[in-house]
């Protein structure tokens, strides 16, 4: 078994890397030139990236990639996107390119609120709690006044604060239900911030509340908290076209695959297990503009599956219909993002990444990424009511599998030849590279 190791943080990187290497890899060189060939030759950058966590060893790369000609509300952008599925990124460019010529993609954030809430207990008489809290409601304000200063110059700060009764839930379970308005920042420590200093401030001021008794004045802090749930802060985004523009072939006219897609839509609409794949699918999209971006792509992912339950059961994040012979497609889902603060002013590739999309505003980058989960979603089902999701995936997929064999540029050559007329399958590629092999 692997002993014990007290003081690693500390260590060293190249003694980090000796003590993983001894006690993981059986000290095989192997192990540690494939950490230490990911190092930057640059120190600088190097030392940038091993400060943003603890522990750092290596780098772990991922493609920073782009989708050009998104077209939305009348500018054209190109999207950065990080991410390590193969057919993701020529999924979205696919999409902005059909849309592009159909008046592009129009989006609109709806609200931008953000939620935190300090959690506690007290064992007292309720009415008391609330008169207190009437009493208080300023200063709890007035004592985060040094942590909101630079916010509100930036037009945001706390909006309310609520007392809420979760007694019925749990014995003596109270809340601080705070909303905040944090401008271009995701805002998550400005939040934490302000929420630690209210639990101080409700302690401190019910220790001098002379209406308590001596039990109600031993009110306990649990926690103090941003929420990712957040659903007061809302982004729209759709395409529509008449019915006659959306494709058609042989098989499939244009109103009957605007009835299929529909019906797909639908079914992610009543049915969870569709509808957990089909909002992973717009997820691809969005978690790739949000890395790309900098930002934090768990917060994302909760608030949105979240959201997606909102009506009691887990459903589709988008939506599509057909009125008056015009084919609407949208989604709307919630999107805490920020363009300041975080990783937005260190990470050269996310300061890039913004620059790429014209240096957005928090609510700009809210819109171009609601968009890139519609394009992305649009592009899932176009396939899935069509071909099937694995030809154009496993086009995608070929170059990998070609690098597991360790293809040859002229085998890839070849081989990418072959697959264009037929279909790609696993076993497939291995017959055919043993072929020209043999
Ligand atoms: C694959 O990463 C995503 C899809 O499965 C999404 C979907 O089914 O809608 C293609």
């Amino acid at each position: 078994m692997t002993p014990v190791v007290s003081g690693f943080s500390k260590l060293s990187k190249a003694d980090k890397i000796k003590w993983i290497a001894e006690y993981h890899f059986n000290n095989d060189v192997n192990a540690i030139d494939t950490l230490t060939k990911y190092w930057n030759s640059n120190e600088k950058l190097q030392k940038l990236h091993d400060e943003f966590t603890e522990n750092t060893i290596s780098n772990y790369y991922l493609p920073f990639s782009v989708a050009p000609n998104f077209l939305i509300n009348g500018e054209r952008y190109t999207l950065p996107m990080t991410i390590e599925e193969s057919s993701v990124v020529a999924a979205a460019s696919k999409a902005a390119k059909f849309w592009q010529t159909r008046g592009g993609f129009r989006a609109e954030v709806i609200s931008t609120t953000k939620v935190g809430q300090v959690h506690f207990t007290y064992a007292g008489n309720v009415e008391k709690l609330e008169h207190f809290f009437s009493t208080i409601n300023k200063k709890l304000i007035n004592s985060v006044a040094h942590i909101t200063k630079n916010m509100e110059k930036r037009g945001g700060g706390v909006k309310k604060i609520e007392l809420r009764n979760k007694s019925t839930d749990i014995d003596n379970y109270y809340q601080l239900h705070c909303t905040f308005e944090t401008a271009d920042a995701m805002g998550a420590n400005f939040i934490n911030s302000c929420l630690e200093q209210f639990a101080k401030t409700l302690l401190s001021e019910a220790q001098s509340y002379s209406e308590f008794n001596d039990d109600e004045k031993e009110i306990e802090i649990i926690m103090s908290i941003l929420s990712n749930y957040v659903p007061q802060c809302i982004v729209r985004a759709s395409v529509s076209c008449p019915v006659s523009e959306l494709p058609n072939t042989s098989k499939l006219s244009s109103l009957h695959y605007a009835k299929k897609f529909i019906r797909a839509v639908r079914i992610a609409e009543v049915e969870p297990y569709r509808a957990v794949t089909h909002n992973k699918g717009i997820m691809n999209g969005i978690d790739a503009v949000v890395l790309a971006t900098g930002n934090d792509f768990r917060a994302i992912e909760a608030g949105a599956h979240a959201y997606a339950s909102r009506k009691g059961s887990y459903a589709s994040l988008t939506a599509a219909t057909i009125k008056d012979d015009v084919f609407t497609f949208s989604i709307e889902i919630p999107l805490a993002l920020g363009t300041v603060g975080g990783l937005t002013n260190l990470h050269p590739l996310v300061k890039l990444a913004l620059q790429l999309l014209g240096s957005p505003n928090a609510k700009k980058l809210m819109e171009i990424t609601a968009v890139a989960g519609l394009a992305q979603n649009f592009a899932a089902i176009n396939s899935l009511i069509t071909t099937g999701i694995q030809q154009g995936h496993m086009k995608m997929h070929l170059m990998n599998i070609l690098n597991q064999f360790e293809a040859t540029k002229s085998e890839k050559e070849q081989l990418i030849e072959y697959f264009k007329t037929n279909t790609v399958t696993h076993s497939d590629v291995v017959t055919q590279i043993e072929r020209l092999r043999n």
